[in-house]
């Protein structure tokens, strides 16, 4: 297994608070902004597990020793932009493994992240106001380093260490953190067509064919993946129309090739 060694410092001004259990980072990251606790952005915890780790569409992310359970406050941008901070965050992830090890990485929308075709990485952003009323972004990001053990898993799940790498949660969330820092940077400066350009350089080719279950629907919707459009939905081509897709889940397929990273 190759390694990597811990000599990663913070971003300026970022903070790193390490817990040993947590019901979960992202409820404990907005307990604290809610109870008026010292925050600013770059505040980040993490914790070694979780007794109550949530995914998206309302799943359990099941938490044991030996991963990446992190939550990243970021100040929020109006609101019809929010959105555009969970693709930042996968780029910057696929920034950050990249950097760890040469691996076959892509996205899937909205947010995770496939190692070799299965997913490795999870991204939950949520809203919370302080009591001045200012909003923040909780990124909550979960990386398996270490196998998991899911009984019922909705998909296919994978570790670095499945495919012969060993990195510390420490050291991955202090790569992520630079990362993150830049990639916000960039965001802001140039707004999200460069983070667009960067997640469709590892997501679904244009005009892959694609499915997608809406949240809650029994059905789903089969057509020609179109792009991000500049609030990060979906395009999708299907029956002769452009749809756009706002929230759902593409379904897993057989595993794609891998493409090369980010640009
Ligand atoms: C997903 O369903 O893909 C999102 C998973 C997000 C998991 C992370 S782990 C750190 C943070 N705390 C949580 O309870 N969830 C997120």
């Amino acid at each position: 297994m190759s390694s990597v060694p811990t000599i990663y410092d913070l971003p300026d001004g970022w903070r790193l608070a390490t817990f040993h259990t947590l019901d979960g980072t992202n409820a404990e990251m907005k307990r604290f902004v809610v109870d008026g606790r010292d925050h600013a952005e770059g505040l980040i915890m993490r914790s070694d597990e979780q007794t109550a780790g949530r995914g998206r569409l309302g799943r359990t992310w099941v938490s044991p020793r030996g991963n990446v359970y992190a939550s990243f406050l970021i100040a929020a941008p109006e609101a019809a932009i929010a959105p555009q901070i969970g693709f930042v965050a996968v780029v910057s992830v696929i920034d950050a493994l990249g950097q760890i090890a040469e691996l076959p990485l892509r996205c899937k929308w909205p947010n995770d992240v496939l190692l070799n075709g299965k997913k490795v990485c999870g991204i939950l952003p949520e809203l919370v106001s302080d009591a001045a009323g200012q909003q923040w972004l909780v990124l909550g990001i979960g990386i398996n380093l270490q196998p998991v053990n899911v009984a019922e898993a909705a998909y296919p799940v994978t570790s670095l260490a499945d495919h012969g790498v060993a990195a510390s949660a420490d050291t991955v969330v202090r790569i992520l953190a630079q990362d993150l820092a830049h990639r916000l940077r960039q965001w802001r400066e140039e707004g999200f067509a460069t983070i667009s350009k960067a997640w469709m350089a590892a997501g679904p080719a244009l005009d892959e064919v694609i499915a997608v279950r809406m949240p809650g629907a029994a059905d789903t919707r089969r057509g020609r993946f179109r792009g991000l459009d500049e609030q990060g939905a979906l395009v999708l081509e299907a029956d002769g129309q452009t749809h756009r897709i706002f929230a759902g889940e593409v379904l897993f397929q057989s595993p794609p090739e891998a493409r090369a990273g980010v640009a």
